[in-house]
């Protein structure tokens, strides 16, 4: 019987270069899509799949992360006075139970292998889920709850694979899989092969869910590295056995660590509000027609 995925780990701790100047002083994590931070996405995905215990990769400058998941006495009291329900019971959605959540720091940005690995004391012996909260997923059944879903039949390690153009496949790590259905067994994983030679169009995104072995050959890999440390590679350790599985979800992903992903991302959640939907479709069309697009 495979255990219950319990804990998940946030790696918050990247400078979010991209984004600059915005992330001169706002965390990447804390910009918002419609009305909420990407980072309320991924605890809410999270929830859905049953996790319990968030884990915070955080860095310097990180601490609007921290005062996000705190209680507003002062707000509550000013929404309650005013009788604005619905605003309160939103607020309070996003507090979370003392306890629940740690933070733990990632003094220098060594990679996201290096993240993960700042986490190893409190995941312990156990399964553990990634999420990259740059990785926004739309989805009927949120991602990750279908990955727990899917790693109860197969235990093991568990990456999250969609298909993505030949022309992209230098830009992700890509499996070496057949695609078969749903959850494909792995025999290996390139990061970033060079353009023509990617075993497939496979590429693994934000998701994981991954034995505590990982953690171990992270240690490993630590302590022969000067350079930046590599999630991929531990987890590559693990092939071999059928232990690592790719699962191709159902969603539509956008990658909001990008500014053309993150307005891509905007334009989506934006028409799925029913308060928004006609006034921006309208203004859509009419930039569309007046050929500004
Ligand atoms: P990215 O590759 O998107 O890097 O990291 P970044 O620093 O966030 O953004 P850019 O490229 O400078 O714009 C992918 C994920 O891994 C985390 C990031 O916070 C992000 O969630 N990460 C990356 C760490 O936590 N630590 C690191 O050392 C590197």
């Amino acid at each position: 019987m495979t255990r219950k995925v319990t804990k998940a780990i946030f790696p918050v701790a990247g400078m979010g270069t991209r984004f600059l100047p915005a992330t001169k002083a706002v965390p990447k994590e804390i910009l918002t899509l419609v009305d909420r931070p990407l980072i309320q996405y991924a605890i809410d995905e999270a929830r859905a799949a049953g996790i319990t215990e968030f884990i915070f990769v955080t860095s310097r400058g990180k601490s609007a992360l921290e005062d996000y998941f705190d209680v507003a006495p002062e707000l509550e009291t000013s929404l309650a006075d005013r009788g604005k329900e619905e605003l309160l019971a939103t607020l309070k959605s996003t507090n979370m139970e003392s306890g629940a959540i740690a933070y733990i720091r990632q003094h220098r940005a060594l990679g996201l292998g290096h993240a993960v690995w700042c986490a190893r004391r409190l995941v312990g012996d156990e399964p553990f889920a990634v999420i990259l909260p740059d990785d926004v997923i739309d989805a009927e059944t949120p991602c990750l709850r279908q990955m727990v879903d899917a790693y109860e039949e197969t235990g093991g390690n568990m990456v999250a694979a969609m298909e993505v153009p030949d022309e992209a496949t230098s830009a992700y790590g890509i499996l070496d899989a057949e695609p078969n259905g749903r959850c494909v067994s792995v025999r290996g994983m390139v990061e970033k092969p060079k353009a023509g030679t990617a075993p497939s169009n496979l590429a693994v995104i934000g998701r994981y869910i991954l034995d505590p072995a990982v953690m171990r050959h992270l240690d490993s890999i630590k302590s022969g590295s000067g350079g930046e440390i590599q999630l991929t590679d531990a987890i590559a350790r693990e092939i071999g056995g059928g232990n690592v599985h790719g699962y191709c979800f159902e969603g539509t992903r956008f990658d909001c660590g990008s500014k053309g992903g993150f307005l891509r991302a905007t334009v989506a959640f934006g028409l799925a509000r029913p308060e928004l939907r006609e006034e921006l479709a309208s203004f859509l069309r009419e930039t569309v027609a007046n050929g500004n697009a």
